[in-house]
């Protein structure tokens, strides 16, 4: 009998030759979980709980065909070995807790699509494992994933359920876009104005920002406190850390709607601002006071206080300039401090961010315009406008997540054809994404090492509910999980038809799950967007 091929996604260091007839997980099988393995005892019963009926109690280690869970630090980090045996049922040992969850993701492949459902869907329980050992290990310790909830807000249940799907691809790091120009979305006591205005605008454009189409409904939400409690501890049950990100000093038409005080009112009438309810980049922009550092302090405090992450997103992307250049009080500003000019300016809110953060035991992140005018002392860099920013950074010393929007931008369409809904920027298809590569060849391995990973980048402008973010993620998510995980060889010698195989499998995972991914022959019917402009951007074709 040939021996099964395991299909695994992201792809594992190795797995010895498998053979077909491994143990049986029935009603009779115990669970023994050691100590720090808490969570994946718990993901096990209620995920093969609920797939298949099994109750997994707890029995002894010795007990004949048990699953057994156990942390070994002779592993990697995140790291674990899976081994299957008739005779000795299922041991997952790991590297550390992640590990140990990381097998069981591995474990829940290997018992086949029903795995994915939560209720029992065929009679017999779970088909009979093959024998084998997975050996494995990430090659990143930043596999992420960010979502754009301030252009669309993403109900916290939705929030929970890509979570789930972040864990089931041994992604561990949830960028979570929380303001922006069209909404805030998260909960600050001390400023109540920012959620009860700034959480929602009276309508919003459909299509890109080309598009005469408008939504003439009230769009908005946000996360109570009690909700991003609930959030964080969701995502660190599945050894994921969750990320927050506060975009200023641009990016803040939202909040300046809720505080006008918080706008350049030397320059503009602040108090007629309202949340954006269009798309682009608003030359509405913080201005650089004292009470404009107060105020984020506080906004910073209380987040703190939410998000237990080593590191604290500041944004600090595309912040147009203008509003300063004509304002007294930001040449005033300039002068007084020396900064030169508006960079110096941006460079000065970083840093008084970047002290900030650190003086509480945190780290600074920031999209690569924190690189003008000066990177400040601890800042990390998340390079979007390709990698030139992510060198830079990398050979000053600093660190980097490559997420570059020529590459993992999973808003920009995934073909060529005119069936894409709302296509923007470049095409990117599977196997673009699964060629990315994160280490750019021109950094020496000591640099190199500056890079702790990647991400993709789910911006939602033209993605209006969580059907379209699975349809934008889905799959190419699935190449980027296994590009920030598995150790794949150079880009061009990739084996993409030997991943799309695999992906035959994980179809049917994806079904099980109801994710509403793109299907490789194209979109459904319900899934195009006729008649909604997009902004294809030109000279960038299919390349395959
Ligand atoms: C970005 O795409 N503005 C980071």
């Amino acid at each position: 009998m040939t021996p099964p091929t395991p299909d695994l996604i992201p792809a594992p260091r190795s797995v010895g030759t498998p053979s077909p007839d491994g143990p049986l997980l029935d009603a009779g099988t115990v669970l023994w979980a050691g100590p720090g393995t808490g969570t994946t005892e718990r993901a096990l019963r209620a995920t093969l709980g609920a797939a298949f009926g099994l109750a997994l109690p707890p029995g002894p280690a010795d007990t004949p065909g048990a699953v057994r869970l156990l942390v070994d630090d002779t592993l990697p980090p995140e790291g674990y070995r899976l081994t299957t045996r008739a005779a000795d049922g299922v041991e997952i040992r790991g590297g550390d807790p992640a590990g140990v969850f990381w097998g069981a993701q591995t474990l829940r492949q290997l018992l086949g699509p029903h795995a994915f459902r939560r209720a029992p869907v065929a009679p017999g329980g779970p088909p009979r494992l093959p024998e084998l050992t997975v050996e494995d290990a990430p090659r990143f310790r930043w596999r992420g994933v960010m979502l754009d909830v301030a252009r669309h807000f993403m109900p916290k249940d939705g929030v929970l359920r890509h979570l789930d799907l972040m864990a089931a691809h041994k992604l561990n790091v949830f960028h979570f876009h929380l303001t922006d120009d069209q909404g805030w979305r998260v909960e600050i006591e001390r400023w109540p104005k920012l959620t009860a205005t700034g959480s929602w605008r009276a309508r919003t454009k459909f299509g890109h920002r080309a598009s005469p189409l408008w939504e003439e409904k009230p769009h908005g939400g946000f996360y109570t406190q009690d909700d991003i409690r609930e959030i964080v501890a969701y995502a660190a049950e599945r050894h994921i850390t969750v990320v927050p990100e506060i975009d200023v000093p641009g990016h803040s038409q939202a909040a300046i709607s809720a505080y006008p005080e918080l706008g350049n009112t030397d320059v503009i009438d602040t108090a007629s601002l309202s949340v954006w309810d269009s798309w682009g980049v608003s030359p509405n922009v913080l201005a650089p006071t004292d009470n404009t550092l107060r105020f984020y302090e506080g906004v910073f405090e209380e987040l703190l206080g939410l998000f237990p992450s080593e590191f604290v997103h500041i944004g600090g992307d595309e912040c147009p300039k203008d509003q300063w250049r004509r304002s007294p009080a930001a040449q005033a500003r300039i002068t007084e401090l020396g900064l030169g000019d508006e960079d110096g300016l941006q460079s000065w809110f970083v840093r008084h961010f970047d002290t900030w953060l650190a003086d509480r035991g945190r780290r600074l992140i920031g999209w690569d315009e924190i690189l003008e005018g000066g990177l400040a002392p601890g800042a990390t860099v998340s390079s979007w406008r390709g990698y030139a920013g992510g060198i830079a950074a990398a050979r000053s010393g600093h660190d980097v997540v490559m997420c570059p929007e020529q590459h993992v931008y999973l808003d920009h369409r995934q073909d060529g054809g005119a069936d894409e809904p709302v296509p923007i920027g470049y095409v990117r298809t599977l196997e673009d994404v699964y060629r990315f590569e994160p280490v750019p060849p021109q950094l020496t391995p000591e640099e190199a090492r500056h890079v702790l990973g990647t991400q993709a980048n789910l911006w939602t402008e033209v993605m209006e509910n969580p059907a379209r973010v699975d349809y934008q993620a889905f799959p190419r998510l699935v190449a980027l999980a296994e590009v920030a995980w598995s150790a794949l060889p150079a880009p061009a010698e990739r084996d993409f038809d030997g991943f799309e195989r695999r992906m035959t499998a994980h179809y049917r995972r994806l079904d099980a799950l109801g994710v509403g991914y793109r299907p490789p022959t194209g979109p459904a019917p319900w899934q195009r967007r006729p008649g909604v402009l997009g902004r294809p951007i030109e000279g960038a074709p299919p390349n395959r």
